[in-house]
């Protein structure tokens, strides 16, 4: 990873000093400045982290400007078109897709957990019934880590292997509790007898009353927007979720931490964001005015599902999910829904517009998925809770292959600090 060529850095007045230049398997060539403080006496600056490569992974490749998606080297195209959210959460943790006979294993595996203990059903009554789904899953999640004392040495495999079934498996009976919570029905228990994504639907939509078939071209969308949002490299929520975890602190916490994050509008609340500002915008001859706000310097107003920092060419999710939303609008008889021809109709005029070209905007990820969650009947304010499900499989892998590294140390960056220089305190009859 370490080749012979070496950056060197040469400050005004001192001793030039060399950096190794580390090559990765695809993506930009990192100068490993770790010696610096050392060397030099001088941090790097980079608010926002825009040049900054926190960590080594094997797990996602991002390529802004091809818009490629890569999962353990996988493309993101092949791995939605053939394999289904548990063979891909499996990949993410393990480095390989499972066989037969491990797929097998894996799906018994989680199927066993995808109840939760009956004592954290009383957490979702400290909640108002309105609140928001997002709320209330960082503190039930955050609750696990109050259980499991039993596997909670992470520097054990079996453990960390266990947190993890427990948290893909449990991530959707907790969301579809907070749905029922809100709505007042009473809360379903998991069946077996359904695949994990078919027994999402039932836990969300079926009540005691009557068995709930989920409609299978429904349940393959949604899979397929599990396996979308799965990973996705060093975002904020997954860099928040490494960030806790190298602290040592518990999984479930670091979790919490990440759906906290995830929550945000610039983020994965995106969706939610989107599909309230399709809404607003309400018609195809308001698409100009909306253009002109996001252009507008004095306008704080953003196009919600548009530009990435890493991408500056199309998101290959955003494509897969616009062939998704058209799948299930035509199964729905939704062709002529009018949001979706709104969301078309925007992408069209805003890829034409010389800023949206100029600053490489393009849509992402969240620009569809509102559309297509709400066709399927999820509740706008559940859109991120969807996005948060999937990304555990991410998160929980990041985590891993954060506390197994060799190199890991507590994160702790420093600063520039622009505040006041020593002074004194002066008694309290001598202030101003
Ligand atoms: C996700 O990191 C990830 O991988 C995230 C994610 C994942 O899977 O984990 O992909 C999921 O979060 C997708 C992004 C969802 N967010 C949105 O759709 C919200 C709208 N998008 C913007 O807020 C913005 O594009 C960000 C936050 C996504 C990216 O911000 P950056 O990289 O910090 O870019 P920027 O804000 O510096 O924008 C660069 C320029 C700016 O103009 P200038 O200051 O250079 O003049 O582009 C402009 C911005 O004003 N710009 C937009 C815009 N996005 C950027 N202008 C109008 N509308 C937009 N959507």
């Amino acid at each position: 990873m370490t080749n012979e060529r070496k950056a060197t850095l040469t400050v005004e007045g001192e001793q030039p000093v060399d950096f190794p230049i580390l090559t990765p398997t695809h993506g930009n060539e990192c100068i490993d400045i770790r010696a610096l403080v050392g060397k030099m006496g001088y941090f790097t600056y980079d608010s926002g982290y825009l040049s900054t490569a926190s960590c080594k992974s094997t797990i996602t490749y991002i390529d802004g400007d091809k818009g490629e998606l890569l999962y353990r080297g996988y493309p993101i195209e092949q791995l939605a078109d053939q394999c289904n959210f548990l063979e891909v959460a499996y990949l993410l943790k393990n480095g390989e897709l499972p066989n037969p006979s491990q797929k097998t294993e894996f799906e018994k595996a989680i199927r066993t957990h995808t109840m939760v203990h009956e004592q954290l059903i009383r957490f979702y009554q400290g909640f108002r019934r309105d609140a928001h789904p997002m709320a209330v899953m960082v503190g039930v999640v955050g609750a696990l880590s109050a259980f499991y004392h039993e596997a909670a040495d992470f520097s054990d495999a079996e453990h960390r292997t266990l947190s993890f079934y427990r948290l893909i498996a449990k991530l959707p009976t907790i969301i579809a509790m907070a749905y029922k919570y809100n709505t007042g029905e009473p809360f379903m228990y998991p069946r077996d007898d359904l695949s994990y994504t078919a027994n999402f639907m039932h836990m969300m939509f079926g009540t005691p009353c009557a068995t709930y078939q989920p409609n299978p071209v429904l349940v393959h969308a949604l899979d397929t927007i599990f396996t979308l949002h799965a990973d996705h490299e060093q975002n904020a929520s997954t860099s928040t979720v490494r960030l806790s975890g190298s602290s040592g602190a518990n999984p479930f916490a670091c979790i919490a931490a990440g759906i906290a994050c995830l929550w945000g509008p610039a983020h994965g609340g995106a969706n939610e964001a989107c599909l309230k500002m399709l809404e607003e915008i309400g018609d195809v001859s308001r698409v100009g005015e909306y253009i002109k706000r996001a252009k507008d310097k004095n306008d704080s107003f953003k196009l919600m599902g548009f530009g990435h920092r890493v991408y500056k060419n199309f998101d290959p999710r955003a494509k897969l999910m616009r062939k998704v939303c058209n799948d299930v609008l035509s199964e729905l008889g939704l062709e002529n829904d009018r949001l979706f021809k709104l969301a078309k109709e925007l992408e069209r005029i805003a890829l034409e517009d010389e800023y949206f070209i100029e600053k490489k905007l393009y849509p992402n990820v969240d620009f569809y998925s509102g559309i297509v969650q709400k066709a399927i009947g999820i509740p706008t304010t559940m859109f991120t809770c969807i996005f948060a499900l999937a990304r555990t499989a991410g998160w929980v892998a990041q985590w891993e292959e954060m506390i197994t590294d060799p190199e890991y140390k507590i994160g702790r960056p420093r600063q520039l600090y622009i505040g006041a220089a020593r002074r004194n305190v002066a008694p309290l009859d001598k202030r101003a």
